[in-house]
């Protein structure tokens, strides 16, 4: 099964970002009990309180038991039941809730959580899949395994190989495919004390983007200068002079309008992405200033004769993010010299991509205080992973 693209604000490590819950598991391949035995011995190695190991998992294997599967099988909700039907093993997570002497373990819970997460993963790095279910009778199941009164019977987790999304279907194909989302940090964290929200640097998602990706499958990438903007230079007649690209990625636009005669500042906020923009600045034998930077929070001085922006300004939907990168072109734009910009217009209806979908009078609103509009155009972005290239608007203006 394709392994879905998270939406991450920082870059993880990439076995936490493989885990998840499928619900197409292969039902003719076993676990063998050697990699079984892997994300037991996983679990076991998770701290606890007081070092306490709370945890005790009961195993029924489909293949080596089918009884004992049969009926944690019987005791899942119908809804579980639909898609465990030939799930190969389920592991009954249980805890103990009391420390050896006697006292309740407050965090005996806690812990067979942690010990179900080193499981997980374990199980994830060894290319296996797990579920883990809350979806079942629980003291009916405790009773028909024989697990002791005094322990809670918590979670199921079913454990196998990956199936794939033909055994599914319909509706459970649906929801297999759905995008997998999470709150926002600043939704979960408080910084300091409650009511302050943890406010990530936005710079992270990027990174992680050119992190988990080959630059050149980025839907962004263009590996010679846009058309439009190679179009735009030679209408203009522009061959020389200082640009500035921002927002670079792997520095494709900026070698171009190096290798054209620009003299050219290029700047990123991923440090992966400008690695990559520097060596092909070095393989291309030009010389850029490469610089990590936000324009949003720009350390640069200008002013520039020319400036591209191939992909920004279309993540800025909040209106004091639109005024400070305003403020920042304004700066950075000698009087007279040229802006080009390129965005996903609002008649580009695909729920990916970047967040604004501009329309011509949101471009000119914004632009037409501080710069001369002399066109915009509709037209698309050249794409390497989009067969029907997206739908843009580009922008040609002259500092005021
Ligand atoms: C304690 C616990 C109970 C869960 N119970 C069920 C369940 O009964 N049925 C189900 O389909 N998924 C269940 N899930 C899976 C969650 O829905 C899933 O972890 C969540 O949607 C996040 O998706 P992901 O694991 O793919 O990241 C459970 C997960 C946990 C941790």
């Amino acid at each position: 099964m394709a392994q879905q693209r998270l939406n991450v604000q920082a870059p993880i490590h990439p076995l936490i970002a493989k885990r998840w819950s499928p619900r197409a598991f292969d039902p003719d391949r076993p676990v063998s009990i050697e990699l079984l035995t892997s994300c037991l011995e996983a679990a076991r190695w998770s701290a606890s309180s007081y070092n306490a190991q709370p945890w005790r998992f009961v195993v029924a294997d489909r293949f080596h038991d089918p009884k004992s599967w049969q009926i944690v099988f019987d005791h899942l909700v119908p809804v579980n039941q639909h898609w465990n039907r030939r799930v190969p093993v389920f592991v009954v997570a249980t805890t103990y809730p009391f420390l050896e002497d006697g006292r309740p373990n407050g965090h005996a819970e806690h812990d067979l959580g942690q010990a179900n997460a080193n499981f997980c993963l374990q199980a994830t790095a060894l290319g296996l899949v797990t579920h883990q279910m809350a979806g079942f009778k629980k003291d009916e199941l405790r009773l028909a395994l024989g697990v002791p009164e005094e322990y809670t019977v918590k979670t199921v987790i079913a454990l196998g190989w990956p199936g794939t999304l033909d055994q599914l279907d319909e509706d459970l194909k649906k929801r297999e495919l759905l995008p997998r989302e999470r709150k926002p940090l600043e939704n979960l964290i408080h910084i300091g004390s409650w009511g302050h929200p943890f406010q990530p640097p936005k710079s992270l998602g990027w990174e992680a983007r050119y992190q988990e990706t080959k630059h050149e499958c980025l839907p962004w990438f263009s590996p010679q200068l846009d058309s439009d903007f190679a179009e735009a230079l030679a209408s203009l007649g522009l061959h020389s002079g200082t640009a500035l690209d921002i927002g670079c990625g792997s520095g494709t636009q900026a070698v171009a309008l190096a290798r054209k005669g620009f003299d050219v500042t290029a700047t990123e906020v991923s440090p992966t992405a400008l690695k990559a923009a520097r060596e092909l600045a070095e393989q291309n034998k030009v010389s850029i200033r490469f610089v990590e930077d936000d324009i949003l929070n720009t350390r640069l001085q200008g002013p520039y004769d020319l400036i591209i922006d191939r992909g920004i300004l279309h993540n800025f939907p909040e209106p004091e993010d639109r005024t400070t990168y305003l403020t920042a072109l304004k700066k950075l734009s000698k009087p007279g010299g040229y802006f080009f910009l390129k965005c996903f217009s609002h008649k580009e209806t695909r729920q990916e991509g970047p967040p604004c979908r501009l329309t011509p009078e949101e471009l000119k609103s914004l632009f037409q205080p501080d710069f001369e509009i002399l066109e915009i155009k509709e037209t698309t972005f050249q794409s390497p992973v989009h067969d029907h290239p997206p739908q843009a608007l580009l922008l040609l203006a002259k500092r005021k």
